[in-house]
């Protein structure tokens, strides 16, 4: 080879290589491929965290057959850190954890599930502990020490912070400690996190403020501050969101509250039909050492799991909506469709998915299965017809 050739070879070889030095994202490539899956203290628990209610959930969670049908995330949410010590060194509440986060890590790993943990990007989490503001770097080390493989970052006490910046230089701090974790935006939705999650390498994000554990209705807290949001409060605000979400970054519509006695099963069912088919992380919250077995078959559905869990990662969206009847599409790899046909109203009523509204030609003639009742309803053509019970759904998986 000429020398000038080899020089030049050379140079372009450094030039495609530099952006690399400056900021080496390879470590968090191909997490979260599809929705996480897992368990939170948050939603039933709240600062009630415990190194031996973690034990436990981790155990009911293989026991249950979560695990078997694909949960693997035990994430720790607020108030499990009560300070810093003169080092900076974060400070895990020695009551509550008193053998420390690193053999919890262990014990989680040890059944075959993955360890998660929750902080905030500004100077205090919403509860009021220590957040991670100025501790970014020293506090991935220690989380990576520990054996994290889950990041929640909350977005209380930020002041006049950017939302993109902070998180970009969390998942920096993270992917510095050589160790893949996934990273979950906790920002609201309030600088529209769809549009620059993905970039900075947030694997999931929420769009909206805090789920409640009841049906509907968007209300002000009773200090003023906006919003405490039923299920279909914040369903209503995934509409318009469905191409920002994909392999590896997902719109998150917030955690599970299957479950946790605010829901009707009828109502549970709809709400985990509809996570699934908007791609979500489904992140349960309920305590999973007394669930009913109707909440479990809701939570361990693998017919409705694999709609979300899809490779394709698409998410599904509304496609027709007349009054309080809907009708939501996925499209999933294989060609086929999930497709749910919901009803919001106080009675039930019949609902129509016509061929046209999931992108399949009238005359195609297309096998319907029930997600819930796992038997197939025969063949149709152009469209298929139900009545949908009162805050129901029938989930279907539409084959041609
Ligand atoms: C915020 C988050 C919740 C939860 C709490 C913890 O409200 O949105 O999901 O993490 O903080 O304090």
């Amino acid at each position: 080879m000429k020398r000038s050739c080899f020089v030049l070879i050379v140079t372009l070889g450094l030039l495609v290589t530099l952006p690399a030095w400056a900021e080496d994202n390879s470590v968090s490539e191909g997490l979260a491929a599809t929705p996480p899956m897992g368990w939170n203290t948050w939603n039933k628990f709240h600062c009630n965290v415990s190194d031996e209610l973690v034990r436990a959930m981790t155990d009911a969670l293989v026991k249950s057959g979560m695990k078997d049908a694909g949960y693997q995330y035990v994430v720790i949410d607020d108030c499990w850190q009560v300070s810093r010590d003169q080092t900076g060194q974060i400070v895990v509440d020695p009551n509550r954890f008193p053998s420390g986060m690193k053999p919890l890590a262990d014990y989680v790993h040890s059944v075959g599930l993955k360890f998660g943990i929750y902080s905030d990007a500004g100077a205090k989490t919403c509860a009021g502990r220590p957040g991670g503001l100025g501790h970014e770097y020293q506090d991935a080390l220690t989380y990576a020490s520990w054996g994290v493989d889950y990041l929640k970052y909350d977005w209380c006490h930020t002041t006049t912070q950017d939302a993109r910046a902070s998180y970009a230089n969390i998942r920096a701090a993270l992917d510095a400690t050589g160790r893949p974790i996934v990273l979950s935006i906790c920002e609201w939705g309030k600088a529209k996190p769809w549009l620059w999650g993905k970039e900075v390498g947030g694997n999931l994000w929420r769009t909206t403020d805090d789920i409640q554990d009841r049906w509907g209705g968007k209300e002000k807290w009773p200090h003023g501050g906006c919003c405490s949001n039923g299920m279909t409060a914040i369903l209503d605000e995934q509409v318009g969101l469905e191409s920002y979400a994909g392999p590896g970054h997902w719109n998150d519509p917030d955690m599970l509250e299957v479950g946790n006695g605010g829901m009707s099963t009828t109502e549970y069912r709809a709400h985990f039909s509809l996570w699934a088919v908007l791609a979500a992380p489904l992140i349960a919250g309920n305590d999973l050492r007394s669930m009913t077995s109707e909440i479990r078959d809701i939570l361990t559905n693998k017919e409705v799991i694999a709609i979300d869990q899809d490779p394709l990662g698409r998410e599904g969206r509304r496609v027709w909506k007349q009054g309080d009847l809907e009708v939501w599409n996925k499209e999933i790899q294989d060609g086929s469709r999930a497709v749910v046909l919901f009803n919001r109203g106080s009675s039930a009523e019949q609902v129509t998915v016509a061929w046209e509204q999931i992108g399949y030609p009238g005359h195609l003639a297309a096998v319907v299965r029930d997600l819930w009742t796992h038997k197939d309803l025969g063949k149709f053509v152009g469209k298929f017809s139900s009545p949908v019970e009162s805050h129901a759904v029938l989930m279907l998986r539409i084959s041609p």
